[in-house]
């Protein structure tokens, strides 16, 4: 045994620091199932452990990456051979509930679904949701600024997290524990640690903003055939709905068909020539009139012609046999070899005309066979575009990515809208941020984790390519 490894076994004890096969018997991710490589994997149980850990590997210029439930889709948790993965599954308490302050405080390694539990059950609601629920940590989403289907009117992650305890690179630990609505004392320093993907310091525990557990939620699935009703619908209902609209999610028609036709285990509540379906749900506080009011909007969208067609869920199995057809994008991995995946954000009066654009390059570059799946967070505007044909080789990817983001720039949008960059989209990030910020994200970098050993060579390199 290395003394580096020794030395992790005698501060955490051997159960805490697995190698060799204890190593290769987890996946690398969601997406890959291939053995995970790693030097070790170390399972601190507290703060001052992870703190330990880092030392330790700011000393000896050791790569480490953290992980949490390994459902990001950018390869954000990718190792080698050569890293340290410390994973907080040890660290996934719920630490404190405080009810008249509406605030959890909660350690990294909680998945998601555990939060949402445990708020609902103090009367409580954290809003936060995506369909990796259970298996995505408080950690991850944070260090990933997750977004979801209520961003609408939650916000992304960012939005939600009042404070936050961080250990950097060297060990040093940031207790930022803010449990404040409002705190203006100089530098919101937590805000750099959301969404950096891992690459400024460790997260081990976050104090979250909660609000009241709605009382109603009211959930329809529309179909349209004209993208004018679509975009039209968006603010109409937000108006009509009093704030109360969380979720304005499209399909075009291909994803619609795709997670409501065999070997989906959905059917299509709506006939499936539609060309856009939009899922939306209302969450409210009045028993009384919020289910008249959801009817009212609708009918009144309905006589302003903004839908060709509506079904309402009654009951839980109902609205949860609706977000299955749109949850369901597991559907395009599982019935095409080799798909590629965007995230990308946009002007919502532009998507149609971008997805025609798509579309039209996919089909000159790949031929007819090609196809494209497109569905998304369009309240947010956000579109997950999804291709594959027959013949698509890994090496490919530029070509598609050129389709894809390529129009982006003149739109001022994002390749990125919630998933992040990862390795994945590392090659892009200069579409869509200039040299002079990338060199602000380096000298960030360079300050928080000087010998660079945190999550290296994600979301950019430290040094150009080029130079
Ligand atoms: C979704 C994931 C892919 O919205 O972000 O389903
Ligand atoms: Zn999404």
């Amino acid at each position: 045994m290395n003394g580096f490894i020794e030395r992790l076994t005698t501060a955490l004890g051997a159960e805490n620091v697995l190698t060799g096969a204890a190593v290769h018997e987890r996946a690398t991710s969601w997406i890959d199932s291939t053995p995970l490589h790693a030097l070790a994997i170390v399972r601190p149980r507290t703060t001052a452990e992870v703190a330990t850990v880092l030392r330790l590997c700011h000393a000896a210029r050791q790569p480490v990456v953290v992980q949490g439930g390994r459902t990001n889709l950018v390869r954000a948790t990718h190792t080698t051979a050569r890293d340290l993965v410390i994973s907080l599954e040890r660290m996934a308490a719920v630490v404190a509930v405080d009810v008249a302050n509406q605030t959890m405080t909660v350690q990294a390694g909680a998945p998601l679904q555990r939060v949402q539990e445990v708020a609902a059950a103090h009367g409580l609601f954290f809003p936060l949701d995506l369909a990796a629920r259970g298996s995505a940590t408080v950690g991850g989403c944070v260090a990933m600024n997750a977004g979801g289907v209520r961003v609408l009117r939650y916000g992304m992650m960012r939005d939600l997290v009042l404070g936050l305890e961080v250990v950097r690179a060297d060990g040093a630990v940031l207790t930022m524990l803010n449990a404040m609505l409002k705190d203006n004392a100089g530098y919101d320093l937590k805000q750099l640690f959301i969404g950096s993907e891992g690459t400024l310091g460790v997260v081990t525990q976050a104090v979250l903003r909660l609000f009241p557990a709605p009382r109603t939620q009211a959930t329809a699935l529309l179909a349209m055939d004209d993208f004018a009703q679509v975009t039209a619908l968006a603010p109409r209902l937000q108006r009509d709905l009093g704030g109360a609209l969380v979720s304005f999610e499209v399909m075009w028609n291909s994803y619609y068909r795709l997670t409501t036709s065999a070997p989906a285990p959905s059917k299509p509540p709506l006939a499936q020539h539609y060309a856009f379906y939009v899922l939306i749900e209302a969450l409210g506080g009045d028993k009384r009139f919020d289910q008249s009011r959801f009817a009212d909007a609708l009918e009144a969208a309905a006589n302003h012609g903004l839908f060709a067609d509506a079904v309402i869920a009654h009951n839980a199995q109902q609205r949860a046999d609706l977000w299955r057809i749109r949850e369901d994008s597991e559907q395009i991995e599982r019935q095409h070899h080799l798909t590629f995946g965007y995230d990308v954000s946009l002007p919502i009066g532009a998507m149609e005309a971008y997805v025609e654009d798509v579309q039209a390059g996919v089909a000159l570059h790949f031929g007819d066979a090609a196809r494209c799946w497109v569905y998304g967070h369009l309240g947010d505007g956000n579109l997950h575009v999804n291709m594959w044909t027959p013949q698509l080789q890994p090496a490919d990817a530029g070509r598609v990515a050129a389709i894809v983001y390529a129009p982006l720039r003149l739109l001022g949008g994002s390749i990125s809208a919630e998933h992040g960059i990862g390795l994945e989209k590392k090659a892009y990030l200069a579409l869509c941020r200039t040299p002079a910020e990338i060199e602000a994200m380096r000298l960030l970098k360079r300050s928080f984790d000087p010998h660079d050993i945190l999550n290296p060579g994600k979301v950019f390199d430290l040094e150009d390519s080029l130079s």
